[in-house]
């Protein structure tokens, strides 16, 4: 089968113009093959971008144990209406991912439900070392230094410095302090609990900094590449900036453009792990991704139901969703005129397949797989919990109007997503990574 998509303005890898994109089963045969040539399908994007889908590396989809939340097939359909073509899913799974044996379990469960492509971190415990050394099949090691959603937890330092001595994966992790959140916690219960905004106190900017620096000083010393997740605070940005492509790190939308000023008009809807800060943290991490100190932007997406949500604090859980929100809150940073569209593409596509070493995604290219999303940049639309297509069926960017939206996701070469409709016959394929690769400046 092959479709020829005309006349869009497509983010190539060194420019950005007008282009006819040929593609071939899966994969992308040719950029402006020449005219006449064969095709089966013919797409008229007049008008529209054409990006390489989004790579979400950081969601977290609940299947199996959870899935009342979300589960592989509503949270790839999400996927799916937002332009991300791929995700990578987190190990606070029941049962957590600590074998290769869950991880391959999961794998089966994803070809079957996933309309996108997909795969799955290995989770460190404190007593799985032979299988993080051996496992495959996965893009890396997640390692909770402290505790989040599910009972996922290694703070002790000996099995902290064994986990990155004795693998070879790139690792990332959770990190927030545990004994400072502890402690916060203690003082601000014994005083009684105010609110949802008691958790920016709980989980404060002490505790993101604490964490963030222990983990990269064990990369340092250990030169073990390591991702740092959902940065939250300006000061972190500091303990990871230019070290020759061994760290690397992670901005997510929440932590972007939600702060403590939010708390009172969202309670729970914004409460987060790590907490979200002030909102010269926002304006930090944004001059972070722009001036390159931060390379990617990921969701991670933690669907949790309103109900559990509506709960007082702190029995509500911690976790919002946005994968089918995150691209176009990107695009309307672009329409605003703080970044371009080409930053938004390396965010969000080339720069978590670079960091991942996944073989043929993130970038329109000759012979790279055919992950592809037609955006309108011009498209204005509100979000409305009403129409989220995430299992937990509410986002906390409930009445907020962006302009440009995903219209059309391609998922190894098969239309997925076009105009509000699904092909749910469809199933996509699992992720390859190569870890020979060299790492994230490498490539
Ligand atoms: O708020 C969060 N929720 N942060 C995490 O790290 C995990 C996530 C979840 O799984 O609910
Ligand atoms: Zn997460």
């Amino acid at each position: 089968m092959r479709t020829l998509i005309r006349n869009a303005i497509a983010v190539l890898p060194s420019e950005t113009r007008a282009a006819n994109v040929l593609i071939e089963g899966s994969k992308i045969l040719g950029i402006d093959p020449p005219a006449g040539a064969a095709c089966d399908e013919t797409i008229d994007a007049t008008g529209l971008h054409l990006i390489p889908g989004v790579v979400d590396d950081h969601v977290h989809f609940r299947d199996p144990g959870l899935t009342h939340k979300e589960d592989l097939h509503s949270g790839s359909i999400a996927c799916a209406a937002g332009g991300v073509t791929t995700f990578l899913e987190m190990p606070n799974t029941i049962p957590p991912t600590t074998t290769q044996e869950i991880l391959n379990a999961k794998l089966d469960i994803a070809a079957s439900k996933s309309v996108v492509n997909y795969g799955f971190y290995i989770a460190a415990s404190t007593e799985n070392l032979d299988e993080l050394r051996k496992a495959t099949r996965t893009p890396g090691i997640k390692i909770f230094i402290g505790s989040s959603t599910g009972n996922l937890l290694v703070d002790d330092q000996d099995s902290l410095e064994a986990i990155f001595a004795e693998t070879t994966l790139p690792i990332t992790a959770h990190c927030e302090d545990e004994s400072t959140v502890r402690k916060n916690q203690a003082r601000i219960a014994a005083a009684g609990y105010t609110g949802h905004s008691d958790h920016s106190r709980i989980r404060n900017h002490e505790a993101a900094m604490i964490a963030t620096a222990r983990a990269v000083d064990l990369a340092r010393r250990h030169n073990h590449r390591f991702h740092v997740v959902h940065v939250s605070t300006a000061g972190e940005i500091d303990l990871f900036a230019d070290h020759g492509g061994l760290l690397t790190a992670e901005a997510c939308p929440h932590h972007l453009f939600f702060n403590v000023d939010d708390y009172e008009r969202l309670g729970s809807k914004v409460q987060m792990n790590p907490a979200i800060k002030t909102k010269a943290d926002n304006d930090a991490l944004f001059a972070a991704l722009l001036d390159g100190r931060i390379q990617v932007v990921a969701t991670d997406h933690a669907p949790h139901t309103l109900e559990e949500k509506n709960q007082p604090y702190p029995k509500s859980p911690s976790g919002l969703p946005a994968v089918e929100n995150s691209l176009p809150l990107m695009l309307d940073q672009v329409h605003r005129g703080n970044c371009s569209l080409e930053q938004v593409v390396s965010w969000m596509s080339d720069a978590p397949a670079r960091v991942w070493d996944m073989i043929g995604k993130g970038r329109i290219q000759e012979g790279y797989d055919a992950d592809l999303v037609l955006v309108d940049l011009n498209r204005t639309s509100t979000i409305r919990d009403e129409n989220q297509r995430t299992k937990c069926g509410w986002s906390p960017w409930h009445g907020t109007t962006l302009t440009g939206w995903p219209v059309r996701t391609i998922v190894m070469g098969r239309t997925v997503f076009a105009d509000g409709r699904f092909d749910v016959d469809h199933r996509g394929a699992e992720a390859v990574f190569d870890h020979s690769l060299g790492g994230y400046w490498a490539t």
